[in-house]
């Protein structure tokens, strides 16, 4: 495996490995403080492609100003490890200056998309991530980027640049990996304290609920949101950020009336949640029956 730190090396060793192009390259994009959901993505990536790339970056232009980018965990030496056993050839693990030499005045903003959900909650961070993500796929060139389901509207959004900006890759998405107990896996699980964590499984099960409850005849958008936040809220300490059902990959609000099992269009049930400072979101895609 070959860890690159700069852009030059990089392209150096991914033109030798591709072999000018001809072999195909399949590439995951992390934060690092990798666990078994980024590793489900190395997988794939490696079971697809000739040559499989991770890189390595924790982003600031995409976290806000009172944001989490300080204490985003960080292990470059297990995140590594993990790497090699998944079988990346590759590994770029580039620095702030790398990528940004000079702050961007170059902006790639994805309109619509990200007015709802996250994109709400957390002005600019579509921004800067579609920023990054642009910089990484010109700089790596994937005919295949895999992208985990957890990030639900991160999904949409790079499919929209990709399809806007005319990038010449494949979005794969990939399926949500949990714990036994259901909490979908994220870096920022680490900061939940055992009461949080042991709490925190109430937005798995929630989802579990939403997809028994969508069935009734009579349920209605604002009527399944409205029991999907009283369930989340019967754990003590979960401060709702958001919690809303809209049609994905679209992701517009549906009709209050519309009923969602006469939906022809797959329906997203997004959440995010906060446990003392630690925020979670996950999600679940019901598909028209
Ligand atoms: P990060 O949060 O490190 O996630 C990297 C990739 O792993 C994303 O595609 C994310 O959806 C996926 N992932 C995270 N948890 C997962 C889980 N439990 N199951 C399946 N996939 C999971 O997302 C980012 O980094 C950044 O925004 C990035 C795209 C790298 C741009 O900076």
């Amino acid at each position: 495996m070959i860890v690159c730190r700069t852009i030059v090396e990089l392209k150096e060793h991914l033109y030798a490995l591709s072999e000018g192009g001809k072999r195909s390259i399949g590439y995951v994009p992390t934060m690092g403080y990798l666990h078994e959901g980024h590793a489900s993505l190395m997988r794939e990536a490696k079971a697809h492609n000739d040559v499989s790339v991770l890189s390595i970056f924790v982003n600031p232009t995409q976290f806000g100003p009172n944001e989490d980018l300080d204490r985003y965990p960080r292990d470059e030496e297990r995140d590594l490890k993990l790497a090699d056993e998944c079988g990346m050839d590759v590994v770029f693990l580039p620095t702030v200056h790398e990528m940004y030499p000079t702050p961007s005045k170059t902006s790639v903003i994805v309109g619509g998309l990200t007015d709802r959900l996250c994109g709400a909650s957390r002005p600019g961070h579509f921004d800067g991530v579609g920023l990054v993500v642009s910089k990484l796929f010109h700089l790596v060139k994937p005919d295949r980027a895999y992208f985990g389901m957890k990030d639900a509207q991160q999904v949409a959004v790079i499919e929209q640049i990709v399809h806007d900006l005319n990038f010449d890759t494949i979005i794969v998405p990939c399926a949500i990996v949990r714990e036994p107990d259901g909490l979908a896996l994220s870096s920022r699980n680490v900061f939940l304290s055992a009461e949080h964590r042991a709490q925190a499984v109430v937005l798995s099960q929630s989802l579990d609920q939403a997809r028994i409850w969508i069935q009734e005849d009579t349920m209605t958008a604002g009527l399944l949101q409205s029991r999907v936040k009283e369930r989340i809220e019967s754990a003590p300490d979960a401060i709702i950020d958001y919690v809303e059902l809209l049609r994905y990959p679209s992701l517009e609000p549906l009709e209050e009336e519309e009923l969602t099992y006469k939906l022809d269009a797959p329906v997203l049930l997004a959440m995010a949640v906060k446990f003392g400072t630690t925020r979670l979101i996950d999600n679940s895609l019901y598909h028209p029956s």
